[in-house]
């Protein structure tokens, strides 16, 4: 269920999809028993009164004991709900719930600076007879906090349980996949009043909110960063276009956590991964099956995750060929692929295969020959048909750039970037300038993702 935070005096459901209002009565100047009487009286829909005090990331700031008197007026309204925090005395909770029984209690709980190691034992000391629902928002400092957050909902009931911070938004997109009783959202970027909280637009145009349930898969992106990244836009669509029970999130992942990664995800219904920069190499050692393409490029893009095993592959491949064969033949072409790196190889094995003849020129001139002799590039072409940017667009690399494109690009040169943000790359600019037919990065982006898609599809 969505439940949209509320920090003025007016409700007016962002979408239809909204489930739940939270009224944050410490964002109130002053607090008007009438007004709030009226509001929770004004929709049909359940609503939660909230007093945060400023110690647990709110604006209260009265003393505890006129909060707690507050409290004490403002369960009579009979919300649906009341947050009560973990620093509310177990006695106070049971004077309040002697007050006005029906009223739902959550008791909530705030890490500002981390996530416990142990979430089931803060579970546990928030334990009392009369709370109805408890939720637990901490900082994640890593995907692996976050995921922690999402096994522990997943594994325990009424909780509402989400990871604070840019980290954490996958916690809150997932909660109904993994059982969380509501996750928080709200109207605007503006009212964005918590650390990673999303847009309710967010959740239900680009992530369809509505349509998780317990049944839905789980897919994503690992590397870092992941930002940057428009794989959640594509796929997320892709599955609303084919009706799959899907969703599709980011996990920004180091190298030294994949260990902990995989072995946290055995319990989550994920069933395949995109895999970015710089994991495309060393999230081999955990893989059970690697097809030739990967292994060959040697080079990862794609998990698909079946019973516990994970089997990889690399799309990139045909990502690279697709835009390029619905322009020309590329058998004997002379092509000069710019870069050296992680993406150079699926641009070089796949342009091997299909027959091209490829020079590759790189800052590091010795990993460039050692790239040339591992896929048999023995080319002494002065002239180039193509020209491939695989070196990322930035300040650094912007006279490296310049100089090949202006050394070997003509109007008869078709210039490919596989870099798709921006846009307008440098090399895209300045083969633009040299009159060069173009091919920009999205091409490959979006030739890569659906074979992705539709290779998980099949999970
Ligand atoms: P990726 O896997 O995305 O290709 P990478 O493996 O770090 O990333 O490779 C980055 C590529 O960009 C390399 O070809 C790198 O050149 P070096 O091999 O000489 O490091 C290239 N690159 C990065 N910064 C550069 C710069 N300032 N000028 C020229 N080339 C640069």
């Amino acid at each position: 269920m969505l439940a949209q935070v509320i920090t003025g005096q007016e409700i007016v459901a962002a979408t239809q999809q909204v489930g739940l209002f939270e009224l944050r009565l410490d964002y109130w100047q002053a607090i008007d028993m009438a007004r709030v009487e009226k509001l929770i009286a004004s929709t049909p829909l359940p609503v939660i009164l909230t007093l945060r005090p400023m110690s647990e990331g709110g604006r209260y700031q009265g003393s505890e004991s006129t909060r707690i008197a507050w409290l004490k007026k403002l369960i009579t309204l009979s919300p649906a709900y009341i947050d009560l925090e973990h620093t509310v005395a177990d006695g106070v909770i049971d004077e309040l719930h002697a007050i006005n029984p029906p009223v739902k209690i959550i008791r909530s709980y705030h890490h500002f600076t981390e996530t416990p190691l142990d979430l089931t034992a803060a579970l546990a000391a928030l334990h009392h007879p009369a709370v109805h629902t408890y939720k637990l928002a901490t900082l994640a400092n890593s995907t692996l906090d976050a995921l922690r957050m999402l096994v522990f909902v997943q594994q325990h009931d009424n909780v509402v349980g989400i990871s604070m911070g840019e980290y954490g938004s996958c916690t809150r997109i997932l909660a109904p996949v993994v059982g969380g009783c509501w996750t928080y959202a709200s109207e605007n970027e503006e009212s964005a009043i918590a650390p990673g909280l999303l847009t309710i637009a967010e959740m239900v145009r680009i992530y369809r909110y509505s349509h998780l349930n317990l049944q839905t898969k789980i897919f994503g992106l690992i590397g870092n960063p992941v930002a940057q990244s428009d794989g959640h836009l594509f796929h997320n669509a892709y599955y609303q276009q084919h009706a799959s029970n899907a969703v599709y999130v980011k996990f920004r992942l180091t190298k030294p956590e994949l260990a902990e990664f995989f072995q946290l995800i055995k319990t989550l219904p994920i069933y395949g991964l995109s895999v970015t920069m710089p994991l495309k190499e060393s999230v081999q050692p955990f893989v059970h099956q690697i097809d030739t393409t990967a292994e060959k490029v040697g080079a990862v893009n794609t998990l698909s995750i079946k019973n516990g095993k994970v089997f990889a592959t690399n799309t990139d491949v045909m990502g690279v060929l697709q835009p390029l064969e619905q322009r020309t033949q590329l058998k004997a072409k002379s092509v000069l692929v710019i870069g050296a790196g992680g993406a150079a190889r699926a641009v070089i094995y796949a342009l091997r295969n299909a027959g091209a003849s490829i020079t590759i020129i790189n800052r590091d001139t010795n990993k460039a020959a050692l790239l040339a002799e591992k896929f048999d590039c023995r080319s002494d072409a002065k002239y180039f048909d193509i020209v491939i940017n695989t070196i990322p667009d930035n300040q650094e690399t912007s006279a490296f750039i310049q100089e090949i494109v202006n050394e070997n690009v003509t109007s008869r040169t078709l210039a490919m970037d596989i870099v798709y943000k921006p846009r307008e790359t440098r090399f895209i600019q300045h083969a633009k300038i040299r009159g060069a037919e173009i091919i920009y990065g999205e091409e490959m982006f979006l030739a890569q993702a659906l074979e992705q898609a539709k290779l998980f599809q099949k999970n």
